[in-house]
């Protein structure tokens, strides 16, 4: 429905289930996006994830990101809204086999088009881990510009991590 010149970005369906459990299984993916405690992620709490992704339900809006071979490559979407500072947080997961072929830029070029366009929102943020290069990389070629730094805010592979704040204003900013 949405795509570049490599990607596209569509619903999540059932057949999504076994991709989707094996991406977040992979340790360096939970290392570089979640903050929380890097649980393995059971089959059962996957299919759970996928039931929750419904067009009829807002809150969180995710995307698959599919390649034009047709395979799940990842997700991406706004991971929170508030509506009344039309303020959007995104978040991006390319699973590790599909990643440096340039998906994850093209993914978030489409993504935040669509979040000015279509959403009309205002500002869009991210919060990226200090180490994940490849992240601080990728929306930086989308235009997120770096705000500031959160100092320890991360407690990760047995070290304190900082926290990098990012964030891209709509094209008609003042
Ligand atoms: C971050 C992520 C989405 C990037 O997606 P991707 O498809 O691999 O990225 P791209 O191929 O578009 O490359 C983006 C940039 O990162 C660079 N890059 C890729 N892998 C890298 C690595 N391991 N170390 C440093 N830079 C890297 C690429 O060279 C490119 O930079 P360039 O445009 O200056 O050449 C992907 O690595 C990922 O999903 N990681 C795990 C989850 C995660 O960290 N999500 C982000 C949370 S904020």
């Amino acid at each position: 429905m949405y795509e570049g010149k490599l990607v596209r970005l569509r619903a999540f369906e059932s057949g999504d289930l076994d991709a989707n459990h094996a991406f977040v299984n992979d340790y360096e993916t939970l290392r570089g996006m979640m903050s929380g405690i890097p649980f393995p992620s059971s089959m059962g709490d996957e299919q759970q994830w996928l039931n929750q992704q419904s067009s009829y339900t807002r809150g969180e809006y995710q995307f698959a990101i599919e390649d034009f071979e047709g395979d799940l490559v990842g997700r991406c979407g706004i991971i929170r809204v508030d509506w009344k500072n039309r303020l959007g947080e995104l978040a991006i997961m390319i699973g590790t086999p599909y990643r440096g072929k340039g998906y994850g830029t093209e993914a978030m070029a489409i993504l935040s088009d669509f979040c000015f366009r279509e959403m009309n929102l205002h500002r869009l943020k991210v919060s990226v881990f200090a180490f994940n290069e490849a992240a601080l990389r990728c929306y930086e070629a989308n235009g997120f510009v770096r705000e500031g730094v959160l100092r320890q805010e991360l407690w990760r592979d047995g070290a304190w991590r900082d926290v990098v704040i990012l964030a891209k204003l709509a094209p008609d900013a003042g």
